[in-house]
């Protein structure tokens, strides 16, 4: 074994439950550790609750308990989320506990000692009814520019001009109301600005690997700024009274939760050594000899506005800690997750709740696979879109992956008693089987989740594609074929395992079940299995469901008011349809058909022009389904359609037939869409 990985996420503040933003981090960070499970890496995958600071204490003070008791009770909440979305933390901690104490004295101790801390008296504004001083989010007056009222200490939310608070106008104590009073207090710094720490974090940001280069970019700005945007010196003292840890020798004086938050990385890993779990993990070295380790690696995932915690101080306090504390090897920076378009805000928590996600019965694997869908190395934003969503759910993980298995297996059980064989041979399918892995390998590797979900859903498209050129549901009928059938499946099959090894990183349950029900493992699959052919089969149990779109409508409406339901219609004999003859009803030639292609059409405000793919044949059909559907996300999905309705001639060109879709009094129209297995050009009767 080469490497040993040490990963984190940022710890999340203590005040709150998870909310979408931190559950999209921790999938990203979990997809990243499976995957290099998979490929035989040792992984030891740490979290931890962020418990100190101001925030924390004030809502602890204002619900009459300890922060003590407000940190237990967010943190017994926590199991409920990461076992939901299957994240597999080997262990979470809190920065309120004694290893952090520990290593964070250490490290302070250790920063002084080179001669980068230093104190010296500031002044601030202190609420003299409270007795603390204030930070800038708890202080409010006028704007000095616009006179605006009411705008925080540190920026103007009217006119957006940025100050110090002791520049507002009539300031008072957003705690009291009270008027604060300036009063002097000595405060320690790190040395950020000195000249080694600036010569040290060029050195490191220039390695590449260490962060992005647009992260790399974002740091040396705030490295070389001059004047008002100098790099200054780092507070990191607060004054009681304060939730956080002492400073040696400094009665009165905590560390800012800044500094002790990234030590709780270590402090969260020490934790999980002591524990025995790392023993568990097969780690058998001590906590010290691990970080010292030159094969181990420290990894960090973070949002994108954390990073000058991370690429500036973290580096430089660990640097000049000295060992056996070791510099990150890298901080992966995300951008963040929005819905629909809209930010959400960090502390109102808006946005899809991930907690109402779970107990809507939402299957956690479509997020997984969602998220790794749309996710890139690179720092952008991510959105959630509800109608893509589906779409993408629904064709890729239904109609591509799961469909495979769902198609093939039936045969092997019904004609083979679970046996495969490979009359064709099994060489280039393993052949092609290890291009693929290698393909999606490298991907993973890179953090290019979509592009790694992409090459998968082509290769899927091709074993689909394949299967239905041999046609075994035709070979199934004529003894003489059964070589051709049991070939036909069995590739089938060996791809669909492949592919299942492909996906375990995102979709960790499936790929369970499919080891042990499916393959009858008894063990969950790795890599080394995509290049396994399947030698038999259990009976194939239905593996995942689509999405529902009334469930999305339930995860994004907020709890609406209740409604009388709407009054049915009262269904008049005009209405009700006349009785039809089966011979006059099978006149209608109903086909499956694929949405190969969708765009609005220009002039028209209600249509669609959609080419429908037969199979044989595609036709062109404009369809009312504009207000209903956005085109791009129709492209893929399969529906129904009247093959044999006389062509029409629209304005805007010939329509070829006609899709189905329900309306009624509580919406539509809805498309019709057949269940899994069936594919295009197929009869409906
Ligand atoms: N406690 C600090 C981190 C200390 S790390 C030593 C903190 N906590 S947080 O709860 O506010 O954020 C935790 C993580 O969630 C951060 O990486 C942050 O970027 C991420 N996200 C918060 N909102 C987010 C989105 N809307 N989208 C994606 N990630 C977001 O910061
Ligand atoms: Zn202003």
């Amino acid at each position: 074994m080469s490497e040993t990985f040490f990963v984190t996420t940022a710890l999340p503040y203590a005040n709150g439950p998870f909310h979408i933003g931190h559950i999209m981090e921790y999938i990203q960070a979990d997809i990243w550790v499976r995957f290099e499970r998979l490929q035989g890496k040792r992984v030891h995958f740490v979290g931890a609750d962020d418990a100190h600071g101001a925030p924390i204490m004030l809502k602890a003070e204002a619900e009459h308990i300890t922060p003590e008791q407000l940190v237990a009770r967010i943190g017994a909440g926590r199991a409920r989320y990461l076992e939901g979305f299957h994240i597999g933390f080997d262990h979470w901690h809190s920065t309120h506990s004694p290893e952090n104490t520990a290593l964070s004295q250490d490290i302070y101790r250790r920063l002084k000692a080179a001669g980068l801390v230093y104190s010296k008296p500031i002044e601030q504004f202190f609420d003299p009814v409270k007795g603390m001083f204030l930070a800038d989010r708890y202080i409010k007056g006028e704007c000095p520019k616009c006179h605006a009222k009411d705008q925080y200490g540190d920026a103007c939310e009217v006119c957006g001009s940025v100050y110090a608070p002791t520049e507002l106008i009539a300031p008072y104590s957003a705690l009291t109301g009270a008027k604060p009073v300036l009063k002097s207090s000595e405060h320690f710094f790190f040395r950020l600005s000195d000249a080694r720490c600036v010569a040290f974090l060029h050195e490191w940001l220039a390695v590449a690997g260490h962060v992005q280069p647009q992260v790399a970019n974002k740091a040396r700005e705030w490295l070389a700024g001059k004047g008002e945007q100098a790099l200054g010196d780092w507070d990191i003292s607060r004054d009681a009274p304060y939730f956080g840890i002492p400073i040696p020798d400094a009665p009165g004086k905590f560390f800012y939760v800044w500094l002790d938050a990234p030590i709780g990385y270590l402090a969260a890993l020490k934790s999980y050594f002591e524990s025995g779990k790392a023993r568990a993990n097969g780690e058998l070295r001590s906590f010290e000899d691990f970080l010292t380790a030159p094969d181990t690696r420290q990894v960090h995932f973070i949002g994108k506005d954390i990073i000058y915690f991370h690429t500036l101080f973290w580096p430089a306090m660990l640097h000049f800690a000295g060992a056996p504390y070791r510099t990150p090897d890298n901080v992966h920076v995300h951008g963040f997750i929005t819905v629909s378009g809209a930010k959400m805000s960090k502390s109102r928590g808006t946005g899809i709740s991930p907690l109402r996600y779970l107990e809507l019965g939402m299957n956690p694997e479509w997020l997984r696979y969602y998220i790794a869908a749309k996710l890139n190395a690179n720092v952008e934003d991510l959105d959630f879109n509800p109608a893509d969503f589906l779409a993408r759910v629904n064709s890729d993980l239904i109609g591509k992956y799961v469909n495979i298995a769902s198609r093939a297996a039936p045969f092997i059980s019904r004609h083979f008693g679970g046996a495969i064989d490979y009359p064709g041979g099994t060489e280039a399918l393993t052949q092609r089987a290890r291009e693929v892995l290698e393909q999606v390998r490298a991907s993973y590797d890179a953090r290019e989740f979509g592009r790694a979900m992409r090459e998968i859903m082509a290769f899927a498209d091709r074993v689909n594609q394949e299967f239905d050129a041999r046609q075994p549901w035709v070979l199934a009928k004529d003894p003489a074929q059964r070589e051709a059938l049991q070939d036909s499946c069995a590739r089938a099959l060996y791809s669909f395992k492949t592919l299942t090894c492909l996906l375990a990183p995102v979709l960790p349950a499936v790929a369970e079940r499919v080891a042990r029900e499916l393959f009858g493992l008894d063990r969950a699959l790795t890599f080394a299995d995509a290049l396994e052919p399947p030698r038999r089969i259990e009976p194939y149990q239905h593996l995942m469901t689509r999405v529902d779109p009334k469930q999305l409508d339930a995860l994004l409406e907020p709890p609406a008011e209740p409604k009388p339901p709407a009054a049915a219609p009262a269904q008049s004999a005009a209405e009700a349809p006349a009785t039809l003859s089966l011979d006059a009803f099978k006149q209608v030639d109903l086909r499956v058909a694929r949405i190969a292609a969708a765009e609005a059409v220009a002039g028209a405000d209600k249509l669609l022009k959609l080419t429908l793919d037969l199979g044989t044949e595609t036709r062109t059909v404009f369809a009312g389904i504009k207000a209903a559907y956005d085109p791009a996300t129709l492209v893929g999905r399969l529906t129904v359609m009247v093959a044999n309705l006389a062509p029409r001639k629209m304005k805007f060109g010939l329509s070829e037939g006609m899709v189905l879709a329900a309306s009624g009094p509580q919406g539509g129209p809805f498309l019709l869409s057949p269940d899994a297995g069936a594919v295009p050009g197929m009869r409906i009767s």
